[in-house]
């Protein structure tokens, strides 16, 4: 199994790692089949909803740090509707590719991001266009990613 080297880069070197205090949205979610667990942390402008800054944890493999590392940076600076548009898919070029059996560790990435995104909306009391509760266990639905 070969790892790009933004791979190994942002395993071996996470940025944006840690926690944010009062966060604006928190957003966490596992996957049972694998054990494991990311957390993604926001800091969103609530007049103008641009994300400030992102922070992650994540209890799980190193391409599951790789993809959340990377979420992170792609998402600082973009408001929360740009923010949704930054999918697994968009994580893994950003990476330059993943190994077919490590893709639904970039799901896990994404949907860490929806979810805090939705506890974000929440407490704002607003909608976000397109964007759906989150679950917390992704393991459901992953055969048909990894065939797809
Ligand atoms: Fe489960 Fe990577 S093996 S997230």
């Amino acid at each position: 199994m070969e790892y790009s080297k933004k791979v190994m880069d942002h395993f071996m070197n996470p940025r944006n790692m840690g926690e944010i205090e009062n966060a604006s949205g928190v957003g966490t979610v596992g996957n049972a089949k694998c054990g494991d667990i990311m957390r993604i942390f926001l800091d969103i402008d609530p007049e103008t909803h641009i994300i400030r800054d992102c922070k992650f944890k994540t209890f799980g493999c190193g391409a599951a740090v790789a993809t959340s590392s990377m979420a992170t940076e792609l998402v600082v600076g973009k408001n929360i509707n740009e923010a949704l548009q930054v999918t697994n898919k968009a994580v893994m070029e950003a990476l330059d590719g993943l190994p077919p059996v490590k893709v639904h560790c970039s799901l896990l990435a994404e949907e860490a991001i929806h979810a805090a995104l939705w506890d974000y909306a929440q407490k704002e009391h607003i909608t976000i266009e397109g964007l759906n509760p989150p679950k917390d266990d992704i393991s459901e639905g992953e055969e048909e990613l990894e065939e797809a």
